[in-house]
This record gives C-alpha cells, sequence and structure tokens, in this order.
C-alpha cells in the first residue's frame, strides 16, 4: 500500500485582502480584492501532499460552525483520510486575516480557535494512525504539547516545520527527522539574524538541538539544509519567478518535501528539496495558497541546481 503521510496540525478559513502594498501600523489602505479560502499550515501541507499523490490523513479540529462543515468536506474532496478531523462543540473553527501586497509579500494573524482544543487525549484517540505513519508532520499553529505526544509515538520520519515561530520548544528538537524553517523561524530559535550569508552557522546551531536533519527555507534563495550525518551545508537554489502572492509557499515546500521522501525515497536529498523548491515557486506564481498548489507533476525529470556552502 502507499506510504502514509500523516499531518496532526491547523485548519484556518483565510479571509484575504489585496492591496498595492502592506498597511502601516495605524494606517487604512484601500484594497482591491477579498477572498475567502481554505488555509491553516496544518491543513495546507496536507492538500499540498495530496495534490502530488500522497496518501493524506488529516488529524485536526474544527469548530461547529458552518466552515468547519464545509473544512471537512473540502478535504475529503481533496483525496484527504478525514477520518480524525473532529468538531469541538461551541468553538469557531480557526480563521487567518491576511494582507497581500502586490509584490506578493503578506502580513498574517490567525485567531486558532478549535485548532486550540487539539489535544494530547487526541493523540491518544490517534494513536494508532500515528504509530503506522511513514512519516508525520507537525507545526505550531496547534498546541506544542500535542505535536510533542505524537512525535513521542511516531517511529517513521518525524517533519516538524516550526511555523509560526516559537520559543521553548526544545524538547521535541531530539524526536524530530527534519526541523524545517524559514529565516525569521531560524532567527528565533538561534538568536542570529538569520540569512544565506550566516545560514551555515544557523543550520550547525540548530543540529546541535539534537534532530537529524535541518533544512531553512530561503524564499527567492532556495533553501540551505545539513545532516548530523553529514555536516556539509548544501544550498538548493530555486528558479527566479514574479512572486504575485507567496501565502502558503512554506507549507506547499513542506507538503511536497513530505511527499517526495515517502514516493522518491532512492533520490538523493538535493533533488528531493529542489523538487520541494519547485512545487513552492509554482504556488507564489499564482494568487491563493491552496488553490495555487499544483497537482503531479514530473518533477524528477530535472537536475536541480546546488552549491556547497
Ligand atoms: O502558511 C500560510 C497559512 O498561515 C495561511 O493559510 C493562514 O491560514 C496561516 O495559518
Ligand atoms: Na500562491
Amino acid at each position: 500500500s502507499l506510504p502514509k503521510i500523516v499531518i496532526l496540525g491547523s485548519c484556518c478559513v483565510d479571509f484575504a485582502t489585496y492591496a498595492p502594498r502592506l498597511p502601516k501600523p495605524g494606517e487604512t489602505l484601500i484594497g482591491n480584492k477579498f477572498t475567502t479560502s481554505f488555509g491553516g499550515k496544518g491543513a495546507n501541507q496536507c492538500v499540498a501532499a495530496s495534490r502530488l499523490g500522497g496518501n493524506t490523513f488529516m488529524i485536526c479540529r474544527i469548530g461547529d460552525d458552518e466552515s468547519g462543515i464545509k473544512y471537512k468536506d473540502h478535504l475529503r474532496d481533496e483525496g484527504v483520510d478525514v477520518t480524525h478531523v473532529w468538531i469541538t462543540p461551541g468553538i469557531s473553527t480557526g480563521v487567518a486575516l491576511i494582507a497581500v501586497a502586490d509584490n506578493g509579500e503578506n502580513q498574517i494573524v490567525i485567531v486558532q480557535g478549535a485548532n486550540n482544543h487539539l489535544s494530547v487525549a487526541d493523540v491518544e484517540n490517534s494513536a494508532d494512525l500515528i504509530k503506522s505513519a511513514d512519516i508525520l508532520i507537525g507545526q505550531l499553529e496547534t498546541p506544542y504539547e500535542t505535536t510533542l505526544a505524537a512525535f513521542k509515538l511516531n517511529n517513521g520520519i518525524k517533519l516538524f516545520n516550526a511555523a509560526p515561530a516559537k520559543t521553548g520548544i526544545e524538547e521535541i528538537l531530539p524526536f524530530c527527522t527534519i526541523l524545517c524553517v524559514n529565516e525569521s523561524e531560524a532567527s528565533l530559535l538561534t538568536n542570529l539574524d538569520v540569512n544565506i550569508s550566516n545560514a551555515a552557522i544557523a543550520l550547525k546551531k540548530l543540529l546541535d538541538t539534537g534532530c537529524e536533519t535541518v533544512i531553512i527555507t530561503l524564499g527567492a534563495n532556495g533553501a540551505v539544509y545539513a545532516t548530523k550525518n553529514n555536516l556539509q551545508c548544501i544550498h538548493v537554489l530555486c528558479e527566479n519567478v514574479l512572486p504575485v502572492d507567496t501565502t502558503g509557499a512554506g507549507d506547499a515546500f513542506v507538503g511536497a518535501l513530505a511527499t517526495f521522501l515517502v514516493t522518491h525515497k532512492i533520490q538523493p536529498l538535493h533533488q528531493i528539496i529542489g523538487a520541494a523548491c519547485h512545487i513552492a515557486t509554482i504556488s507564489v506564481t499564482v494568487e491563493g495558497t491552496q488553490n495555487s498548489y499544483p497537482t503531479k507533476n514530473d518533477v524528477f525529470t530535472k537536475e536541480y541546481k546546488y552549491l556547497m556552502l
């Protein structure tokens, strides 16, 4: 049977406004478009993985409101197993208020709602699924303790996307097969101002926390990574495109990475990361989050460029 990709994480309804630029504090801007769509880092990663042919299972909590019910139907329509999508009575589904600028940059505020009710008891009730996962993915839009409990149960690949940035997450890091962070998340965890010039130092610092492999995504500059067994830092480049909307590009990367890790096991890691960067790059050229994620794709016919750092 197909390898199981299990995502423990968030579902949010995304309310996105599009404007020429991002507003300054206290400023009111006139925008030119508004959309309501399915988001949340966990579900975004799940949908990205599913569209690329991954056999996905979502463990999450939604509210007992209309958007929660719609969200579950949406996940099912995307080919996701929704057996472990639970409803929390009397609580709203998570929401995200997003502003997107013409240059593709964004700003996001989320209110977790039902996502905050995903509990250690839920992990215990999903123990069979979590133990049987070939790859388990977690993020930080649901309670950290819940993700930690799940990571302790699984013996497969554990992919932790420490987003949004949060301190006090040291305990989970030794359980992570792969820690994946962007520059600002890496900065918070290392006390450095992380960018390509000091990425090798940041990778080493993060490997010292106990995870096996660390990936730092660098937006248009691709990604850098290093592993415990091979301290050589590698910079995987990605194509240059004109960004339209970068919302959820990191999630496209994580979901694609998860799928390719289990469906293209024989590929070297730089190729798998290159392919995941390629999927994220496609996503930034199209407006929206999940609706910009591509479907099954011949990404391994290419050879991705990489440099030793
Ligand atoms: O990573 C992008 C996501 O972050 C959005 O879909 C929004 O829901 C926020 O959670
Ligand atoms: Na997009």
